[in-house]
């Protein structure tokens, strides 16, 4: 039978002190697990159906096609996912891992509704077990490395990694190859380059849809919500993605259409914006295939195989710790 999630404990993770400190930064932000509430989460399984969001489909093909080999060359007992969201991708690749050995899944994700809702989707596959684990990346991989038991597969699909700044990602990679033991894996999917146009009509929304406008309008009223008086007008922001080619990431922003103040009594913080700022809520970095490999390499894993769609616009990576 299948658990509902556990809370991990954030330990030293002052929420309220790190938003404070994104949203006073030169470039001020709100930092993406921000932005995973129920509401965000449905909204982003709302962004992987738009027409243009390539991302999701083109993974999802990749998992369809090659799953019995990925699979197989897992072959772990246990099986991590980082920032799992909903689990529709994942449960063909679960499957098969069940049908080989039985197999406990750790999806890990900050957002308390997807991992019930996964758990549910996931609930009957013959073989597997499901343990969600409720909180950030750092608490997840501390708890699975705390736990040791049997040998471990953490996945990082949906190009997550891209979320990360270059710095955070440094941590977060590092902080994957100290919880693997020898012979663990991890298998970590990356959107790669491309021109710009196709980025910027990828990460705006489509003629009729509105799912990204709202998803990053929303990272603006879950904080008023938590932190300020509760409103904000949300009429005063454009949101928009804009590709920065020379840092090769998708910046996407909540552009001020005039001055304004956003007072949050909860972070001691008054945010004034004049017209024309950009208030980044998350960005989607994309990489070149050789250099993604020396990186992630860089941590002390070696690559062992790869799955890239035929036109070269996606990967997944099977790194062995
Ligand atoms: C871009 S979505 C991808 C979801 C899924 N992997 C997919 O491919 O459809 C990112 C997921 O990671 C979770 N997430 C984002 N930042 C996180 C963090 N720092 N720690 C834990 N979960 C996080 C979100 O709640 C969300 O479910």
């Amino acid at each position: 039978m299948n658990a509902g999630p556990v809370a991990l404990e954030h330990g030293a993770v002052d929420e309220a002190a790190e938003l404070r400190a994104r949203l006073t930064e030169p470039d001020p932000g709100i930092p993406p697990w921000f932005g995973y509430d129920a509401r965000g989460s449905q909204l982003f399984e709302q962004i992987t159906e738009l027409p243009t969001y390539y991302l999701t489909r083109v993974e999802w093909g990749l998992l369809r096609r090659h799953t019995d080999d990925i699979a197989q060359r897992l072959g772990c007992a246990r099986v991590a996912e980082l920032g799992s969201g909903s689990g529709k991708k994942t449960r063909l690749l679960l499957a098969a891992c069940a049908r080989r050995r039985p197999t406990t899944y750790l999806p890990v994700d900050v957002s308390r509704e997807m991992l019930e809702h996964s758990a549910a989707r996931l609930a009957g596959i013959p073989g597997l077990a499901v343990t969600g684990l409720w909180g950030r990346y750092e608490a997840g991989l501390d708890r699975l490395r705390d736990d040791g038991g049997a040998p471990l597969a953490v996945l990082f699909l949906g190009a997550n990694i891209g979320n990360a700044t270059p710095a955070e990602r440094a941590a977060l990679l590092a902080r994957v190859a100290a919880t693997l033991r020898p012979g663990d894996a991890l298998l970590v999917s990356a959107d790669l380059l491309k021109p710009a146009t196709v980025f910027e009509t990828c990460y705006n929304d489509p003629p009729g849809h509105t799912a990204f406008a709202e998803f990053r309008l929303n990272h603006l009223t879950r904080l008023a919500c938590r932190f300020g008086e509760g409103r904000v007008d949300l009429t005063g922001f454009r949101p928009a993605a804009h590709y920065d080619g020379a840092a090769e990431v998708v910046d996407g922003r909540l552009w001020a259409r005039r001055d304004q103040q956003i007072t949050l009594p909860g972070l001691g913080l008054d945010l004034a914006l004049r017209r024309g700022d950009g208030l980044n809520v998350g960005v989607s970095a994309k990489f070149d295939r050789d250099r993604f490999c020396r990186e992630v390499a860089s941590h002390g894993l070696a690559s062992e195989a790869e799955w890239i769609d035929h036109d070269n616009r996606y990967g997944i990576f099977l790194f062995r710790r």
